[in-house]
């Protein structure tokens, strides 16, 4: 470790990562270090011995819930979208390689106490029961206009100008009731709150386009997720990162960040041990001091069953949306559904992650309605994570903190993070060109 190396990484989140296979690729030397003895910080998916370490340290996992290793339980639960920018970082940098991807088998939103598949097809729309029968036609209008909208040919524009219109001018075009506004904006264009109604409509348009294009990609809905879990996606990084000359040291301490005179980073010590570099980049625990609390609390529950979601058809995976308007709150509650088709449990057992950003001091209780669409659940583990984002952009010391993982269902955020560490590193903005596919003699693996 007593080296030189151009950039240190503290941590193996998802978003340290990508940034250091993706400087590595560049001709960067890289040294990763994480204190703790497995890949993905933050982002780890655990077996469970290590999930009853973390959350339930007294107690021993029932014998009926299987093996151990059939277990990777997310942290942080989170889908990739089949047509979004992770997966385009996964493909052109072929780290997919390493990776096998099942499709999320559906897409729900809650309304009026039930779920329903979101629709996304004009002939979903006309057959959903979430929408009366005008409402269907103008539903069917509004997916017609955003399937033919074409940004250099404004007669299919319809009159609006998204760069100016809101997205509430753009609903009222169509006539469209609030609670098709609920599943629009919440299930489909995936915000969290109803703040994008008042911002031009462009944003929301493009969510709109990307998730409809995802589903378009494999058909059932616009998810995908990594077999044995979202821990495998950093280690996979870290795999590509190896290949270009990047080294990784797990359940290594990190005692100081060391500094020069002029309070820019020098370098890592461990021990008797520094490791020089001029650039770190860490996640929120490895600088305590260098983040503040965004003031978001994300809630997470994580329930095993022994039965796949009610009224769901028996999906072994799927996400379910719950619009913040529908119980009164101001943010969504997300359900993530995985399951041992994903191998991610075992056996006829099923995994579903409950998440939002706690409004109340019992967010257990904020999140009943959720807890009830899932029916009976032999285990539970709840957990609340401060976010975190760094105080400053690290162009006085060099050191790049990346954010908390959001509330979010998805990775969109955590990729325009990644962009942003790398655009104050270098100036740049990331390119990522579509790499050669390696030989197998290249890959040492
Ligand atoms: C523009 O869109 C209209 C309406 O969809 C279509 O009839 C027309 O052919 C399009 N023009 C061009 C140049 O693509």
């Amino acid at each position: 470790m007593d080296e030189e190396y151009d950039v240190i990484v503290l941590g193996t989140g998802l978003t340290e990562c990508i940034l250091s296979g993706v400087l590595s690729v560049e001709g960067k030397k890289v040294l990763h270090i994480d204190r703790q003895d497995h890949y993905g910080g933050e982002s780890a998916s655990l077996n469970l011995t290590k999930l009853y370490e973390k959350f339930r340290p007294s107690a021993q996992p029932e014998e009926s819930l299987g093996r151990n290793r059939d277990w990777n339980v997310d942290l942080i639960p989170k889908f990739l979208m089949a047509n979004g920018e992770l997966t385009n970082i996964l493909i052109n940098t072929d780290v997919t390689r390493y990776l096998e991807f099942k499709q999320i088998s559906g897409s729900y939103v809650y309304r009026d106490g039930r779920i329903s598949k979101v629709p996304t097809t004009e002939m979903e729309a006309i057959r959903s029961p979430l929408m009366g029968l005008f409402e269907k036609r103008r539903m069917k209008r509004f997916l017609e206009y955003i399937g033919n909208f074409k940004e250099d040919n404004i007669s299919t524009h319809q009159g609006l100008n998204i760069d100016k219109n809101t997205m509430t001018e753009v609903y009222y075009k169509f006539g469209l009731e609030s609670g098709t506004k609920d599943f629009i904006g919440h299930a489909m264009a995936l915000w969290t709150n109803d703040n994008y109604l008042t911002q031009p409509a462009r944003e929301t348009i493009e969510r709109i386009i990307l998730y409809l294009q995802s589903v378009a990609k494999y058909g059932k809905s616009p998810y995908i997720y990594p077999l044995y879990g979202l821990g495998e996606l950093p280690q996979a990084f870290a795999r590509l990162s190896a290949i270009y000359g990047g080294t990784y040291m797990l359940d290594k301490p990190v005692d100081e960040v060391i500094y020069d005179e002029e309070g820019k980073v020098s370098g890592v010590k461990s021990g008797e041990e520094i490791a020089k570099a001029k650039i770190v980049i860490g996640d929120p625990t490895y600088f305590p001091q260098k983040v503040r609390k965004t003031g978001e609390r994300v809630f997470r529950a994580m329930c095993i069953l022994d039965h796949p979601i009610p009224n769901t058809d028996n999906l072994d995976s799927l996400q379910i949306i719950i619009p913040q308007n529908q119980l009164k709150r101001k943010n969504d509650i997300y359900i993530a559904v995985v399951s041992a088709s994903h191998n991610v449990a075992s056996k006829n057992h099923y995994l579903a992650i409950i998440s939002t950003i706690i409004e109340t001091d019992t967010p257990h209780i904020e999140c009943e309605p959720a807890f009830k669409l899932l029916g009976a659940y032999k285990e539970v583990f709840m957990g609340i994570s401060e976010l975190y984002e760094p105080i400053e952009d690290g162009t006085k010391d060099h050191v790049y903190i990346s954010k908390s993982y959001d509330a979010t269902s998805h990775f969109e955020t955590t990729t325009d993070d990644v962009k942003d560490i790398y655009f104050r590193i270098t100036g740049k903005p990331l390119v990522i060109e579509k790499r050669k596919a390696l030989t197998n003699e290249e890959d040492e693996e």
